[in-house]
């Protein structure tokens, strides 16, 4: 039976309201995001969709993601836009909290996924791991979910939240959906708004340099530091481009490899501008 569309704003009420579906045996699916919708997030929606009776959307900025000098304040938001998208998408029900909900006064509890967090966007933003998985944690418990969707464009912060939920015994099965593109090979980002024309043709040497890199792996090449230098001169060559890291790690632990001998992530954070956009691609030998 077809539920009738809700928001919820209070995350008791959403709470009590996914324990009552899970009393008549629903199965419950998740869709955490921070809003400003775009393919990417709709592709998580219908693979939700596709593994549960009732799809749950987030939509939550979360400050305790951010540093200081980050995007917090101008991050897009467009709730109504987002509500209309996925419903088109098919969601059932979305959890839409403000701040104060989510984090009332004197809220000072953080779960860390203690090497996980280390390495890639954790070394060049200190804390933001941190407050992801506080806020996933505290999204699964408000939502209730069997299941829960996150894309692989945010590599290491699927890493973190499937490390999260086996060693914390969540008992939520965490899906993943491949990197949605533009026909031109960016990947979608929310992030992608910031752009001018000039610095979205800059942002297209991410996905050149992992096609490259990719070339240089199907021909055959192992070696770490000639993957990263065929995924980096791409990038190099543009003068709006500037890396923040382009490393190969191990697709699990995400520890340093200085050779594809077992599954590698290649894995890369690029300022375009003032704009910091990340990229990746799985490398694994046959
Ligand atoms: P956000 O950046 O809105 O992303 C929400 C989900 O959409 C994440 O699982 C992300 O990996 C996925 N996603 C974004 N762009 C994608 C693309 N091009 N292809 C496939 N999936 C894509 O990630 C967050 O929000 C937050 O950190 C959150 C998990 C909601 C916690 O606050």
């Amino acid at each position: 039976m077809q539920l009738p569309f809700e928001i919820f704003r209070d995350p008791r009420a959403m709470r009590a309201k996914a324990e009552d579906l899970r009393r008549d045996g629903r199965r419950i699916a998740v869709v955490p995001t921070m809003g400003a919708l775009h393919d990417g997030h709709l592709a998580l929606l219908r693979a939700a969709r596709g593994k549960a009776d009732v799809v749950i959307l987030t939509i939550f900025v979360n400050p305790t993601q951010f540093g200081p000098s980050e995007d917090l304040a101008r991050y897009p938001r467009d709730e109504s836009g987002d509500l209309a998208r996925a419903r088109g998408a098919g969601i059932d029900l979305a959890f839409c909290p403000d701040a104060a909900a989510m984090y009332p006064p004197g809220s000072q509890t953080f779960l860390e996924v203690r090497e996980l967090q280390k390495p890639l966007c954790g070394a060049s933003r200190p804390g933001h791991f941190a407050g992801v998985a506080t806020v996933v944690a505290k999204l699964f418990h408000i939502t209730q979910p069997h299941v829960a969707v996150f894309g692989e464009k945010d590599y290491q912060q699927l890493a973190i939240i499937r490390r999260m939920t086996r060693d914390l015994d969540f008992g939520i099965e965490i899906a993943s959906v491949p990197i949605v593109r533009e026909a031109d090979g960016l990947a979608l980002s929310s992030r992608n708004a910031y752009l001018s024309s000039e610095q979205r043709r800059a942002a297209l040497s991410l996905s050149a340099g992992l096609a490259a890199a990719e070339a240089a792996f199907a021909a055959g090449e192992r070696r770490a530091a000639a993957l990263v230098a065929a995924a980096a001169a791409p990038v190099r060559a543009e003068p709006a481009a500037r890396i923040d890291y382009l490393e190969l790690r191990d697709a699990v632990e995400l520890t340093e490899l200085t050779a594809v001998e077992r599954p590698a992530v290649l894995a890369m954070a690029v300022f375009v501008g003032t704009t910091r956009l990340i990229d990746n691609r799985v490398l694994a030998p046959r």
